[in-house]
C-alpha cells in the first residue's frame, strides 16, 4: 500500500499557510500574554518555548508523524497536542478580551493596570482554560447518546429501524474496547439497517487494524452501508476498499441499493454520494455524482440519501431524497466555534432540518477526530430513526 502523507495533501502555498498560521498564533500569544508582564526570566523563557511548541503543533506533527490529519504517533500524543493547542487558544482569546478592558480603563478612567494585576488575570485565564480543556477532553471520550426520531409516511416501510452513525474517526487514539462497546450499543438497538456517513477512520489500516476489525461485529437485518467522508480521502480511500468488504460494510459512494425484504418486497431506496474532497486530494476518486447515485430510482419508494457533508442537503433534496443523513460538523463542539462551523456548512451544524418539506438529520458524530478532541456541549450521538407508514 502506498503511504498517504501530507506531502500529497499540503503542498506549495498550503504548506506556507501552515507555517504562517503557526507563526501568527505564536506571535499573538507572546505579544498579548507574555511580552508585557514582568516575571522571573527563566519562567518567561520556558513559557515562550511552550507557546512556540504548541503553536507549531501542525508542522511538528507533519515532521514527526508524517501526516497532520492522521499522524503515525501514539494516540495520547495526538490528543495531548490538540488539547494543548485548544487550551492556548482559549487563554489567547481571554487575553485579547483582557487587553480590550485594560485599554478601556486606560482611556475612560485613566487607570493603568499594574503588573501584578496582569499576572493575576493571566493565571486565572490559564486556570479557566485548563479546566475547560479538561472538561472538553473528558466529554470527547464519553460514549455516544442514543437520539431517537420517528417519521411517518404512507410510503415508508412500517416499523423499520435505521441506526445512523458517523465520524467515528477510528485512529491510533481509539481503543478496540471503545469500538467493541459501540458495536454492542448499536446491536442492542436491533437495527434493520445500519448506515455510516463517513470519516470512519484516520490513517493506514495496518496502524489501526485491531480497532477497525471490531466493526465486523455490527449486525443489522438488511446490512451495513457507508459512504466516504473527507478523511477517507486523506487516508487513501482506495487502499481501504478491500477492508470494507472483509468487515461486511458495503460502500455506496455515488451508487445505491434497493433494500428488499425476504418476500422480495422493495422497502426503500438507499443512495450515497462521495465527498467533494475526493477529486482534490485523492484523484482519480470522484466527488458527488447525483446522476450515478440515483440511477434506477423508483419514485414509489422512499429515498434515504447518505451524504457526509450537510451542505449537500439541498442537492440531495433536488436528487429526490426524502431523508438525508449527514455528519462532518461534529455538532460544532464548542460555543462560539459552533456558529463558525454552521457558517462554513451552509447554516447546518447539528440536529434536524427541513428543506422543501424533506428531512435531514445531522448527527453530532459518534466519536471524534483526534486532531480536535474537545466537546463542551454537543455530545456524541448514535441516531435511531424509526420509520412507520401509519
Ligand atoms: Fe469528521
Amino acid at each position: 500500500m502506498d503511504e498517504k502523507t501530507d506531502a500529497n495533501l499540503f503542498y506549495g502555498s498550503q504548506m506556507i499557510v501552515l507555517y504562517i498560521f503557526a507563526l501568527i498564533q505564536f506571535s499573538l500569544s507572546y505579544i498579548i500574554l507574555l511580552r508585557q508582564i514582568k516575571i522571573n526570566r527563566t519562567v518567561k523563557i520556558i513559557l515562550t518555548l511552550l507557546f512556540l511548541i504548541i503553536s507549531f503543533k501542525n508542522p511538528l506533527l507533519l515532521i514527526f508523524g508524517g501526516n497532520i490529519l492522521a499522524p503515525q504517533l501514539p494516540g495520547w500524543v495526538v490528543v495531548g497536542a490538540s488539547s494543548a493547542q485548544f487550551c492556548l487558544m482559549v487563554v489567547l482569546c481571554l487575553g485579547i478580551l483582557s487587553e480590550i478592558f485594560y485599554l478601556f480603563f486606560k482611556i475612560a478612567c485613566k487607570y493603568r493596570v499594574s503588573n501584578s494585576h496582569r499576572v493575576c488575570v493571566l493565571c486565572l485565564d490559564t486556570l479557566f482554560a485548563v479546566v475547560i480543556t479538561c472538561i472538553g477532553t473528558y466529554n470527547a471520550g464519553l460514549p455516544p447518546e442514543n437520539i431517537f426520531y420517528t417519521f411517518t409516511d404512507p410510503k415508508y416501510p412500517d416499523n423499520f429501524r435505521i441506526v445512523h452513525i458517523t465520524d467515528t474517526h477510528i485512529g491510533t487514539n481509539t481503543s478496540p474496547e471503545r469500538i467493541r462497546n459501540l458495536v454492542k450499543q448499536i446491536n442492542d438497538l436491533h437495527p434493520d439497517l445500519i448506515v455510516h456517513t463517513g470519516d470512519i477512520i484516520d490513517g493506514r489500516y495496518e496502524a489501526i487494524a485491531p480497532q477497525v476489525d471490531e466493526l465486523r461485529g455490527l449486525k443489522a437485518r438488511y446490512g451495513v452501508y457507508a459512504v466516504n467522508g473527507n478523511h477517507e480521502y486523506y487516508s487513501d480511500a482506495a487502499s481501504w476498499n478491500d477492508v470494507w468488504g472483509k468487515l461486511n460494510i458495503r460502500m455506496i459512494n455515488n451508487s445505491n441499493v434497493t433494500i428488499t425484504d425476504d418476500s422480495g418486497k422493495r422497502l426503500l431506496f438507499l443512495a450515497g454520494i462521495s465527498d467533494p474532497q475526493a477529486l482534490r486530494v485523492n484523484p482519480p476518486e470522484q466527488g458527488p455524482d447525483y446522476v450515478a447515485a440515483t440511477e434506477g430510482f423508483d419514485r414509489s419508494l422512499p429515498m434515504v440519501m447518505l451524504s457526509h457533508r450537510p451542505k449537500e442537503f439541498p442537492n440531495c433534496v433536488t436528487a429526490g431524497a426524502d431523508i438525508t443523513l449527514s455528519g462532518h460538523t461534529h455538532g460544532g463542539m464548542v460555543p462560539g466555534l459552533k456558529q463558525l462551523v454552521a457558517l462554513l456548512n451552509g447554516g447546518y451544524v447539528s440536529g434536524y432540518y427541513e428543506h422543501q418539506g424533506k428531512k435531514m438529520i445531522l448527527n453530532n458524530g459518534t466519536i471524534l477526530w483526534a486532531g480536535f478532541y474537545i466537546r463542551i456541549n454537543d455530545p456524541a450521538q448514535v441516531v435511531v430513526i424509526d420509520l412507520k407508514n401509519r
